[in-house]
């Protein structure tokens, strides 16, 4: 592949320009805006984008596979657009990578306590004198939060683990792409639901139940989760979901059910705990891992 850059004589319309650089043979493009510092919210609607910006643009990479030669390319431009002084600021030959592969190396087993957090193309270790501690859980990294290497997800591994006695009826509110679940039910709990806003979650959520052959995990969307009472709730959300859903998490268990919240700053622990305690439950435990904390108490 080679890397080139482009300038216009003027600012040009990005959608127009893109379409005549992928129709003549690009791969990919890159705008380039002097005037827009920041990258849009990602959350901002389409519509409500203001498209004036983009008209300012006159500087585009575009990435040529290598039998195209920038030249060519160049000659080719300025004839669809007829625009003659367009220039070639700089080209550069971009290494021919394996990507899948790349990213597969970002990815290292982990351990946290007995729970080995594995890809599904990473292989579990052979037992050192026979008998092995360690609990399997594989976990496809896809469009869902939770591969074990964000600290509120390893708070919320390590908690489980001390928890969970084996019986135990669960609640992953948020549960992302299902890796609490999994430890959860790995770790001996009779049923376990995963409540998750997010579809592209669920569908890595279920994904990885399936590649841990296990059934005793259901997914939900908000509005269609179960009425339950759980023995254990656990949810690894923010703060501000954290404080709206009290009420609801109350309503879900009973005198004894235990509860874990994270996702949280350090700093915010003491507001979420007076929440909480409002409706019923008091806190014990506070499990702090960098700047993240987990806080811990009992339905009582
Ligand atoms: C920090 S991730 C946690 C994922 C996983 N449970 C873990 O511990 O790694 C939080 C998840 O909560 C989901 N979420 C956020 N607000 C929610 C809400 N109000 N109801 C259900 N899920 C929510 C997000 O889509 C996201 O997948």
């Amino acid at each position: 592949m080679i890397s080139v850059m482009l300038e216009f004589p003027h600012p040009v319309q990005v959608q127009v320009v893109s379409e005549w650089f992928m129709s003549l043979g690009a791969c990919a493009v890159e705008v380039f805006n002097s005037k827009v510092e920041t990258e849009y919210p990602q959350y901002t609607k389409a519509e409500e984008l203001n498209t004036s910006l983009w008209t300012s643009c006159r500087t585009f990479r575009v990435l040529l596979p290598h039998d195209v030669s920038p030249e060519d390319f160049l000659m080719s431009l300025a004839s669809v657009s007829k625009w003659n002084q367009i220039k070639i600021l700089n080209k550069v030959v971009v290494e021919e990578t394996d990507w899948v592969e790349r990213v597969r190396d970002n990815f290292r087993p982990i351990t946290i306590g007995r729970l080995y957090v594995r890809c599904p193309w990473h292989l579990f270790p052979e037992p050192s004198r026979g008998k092995n501690e360690l609990v399997d859980m594989i976990i496809h990294p896809g469009m869902g939060f939770g591969t074990g290497e964000h600290a509120t997800t390893r708070l919320c591994l390590r908690w489980l683990q001390r928890t969970i006695q084996g019986g135990e009826k669960l609640l992953d509110y948020g549960s992302g792409s299902g890796i609490l679940c999994i430890a959860a039910s790995q770790l001996g709990c009779e049923l376990c639901h995963g409540v998750e806003i997010d579809l592209d979650s669920i569908r890595n959520a279920e994904e990885n139940k399936s590649l841990n052959g296990i059934s005793n995990i259901s997914f939900f969307q908000p509005m269609e989760a179960p009425s339950f009472c759980y023995d254990i709730i656990i949810a690894n959300i923010l703060f501000h979901p954290l404080v709206d859903l009290a009420e609801k998490f109350s309503q879900c268990s009973r005198i004894g059910t235990r509860i874990a919240l994270s996702g949280i700053l350090y700093d915010q622990a003491e507001i979420l705990k007076e929440t909480y305690e409002d409706v019923g439950f008091r806190f014990e435990d506070t499990m702090i891992e960098n700047e993240w904390c987990l806080i811990t108490g009992t339905k009582i």
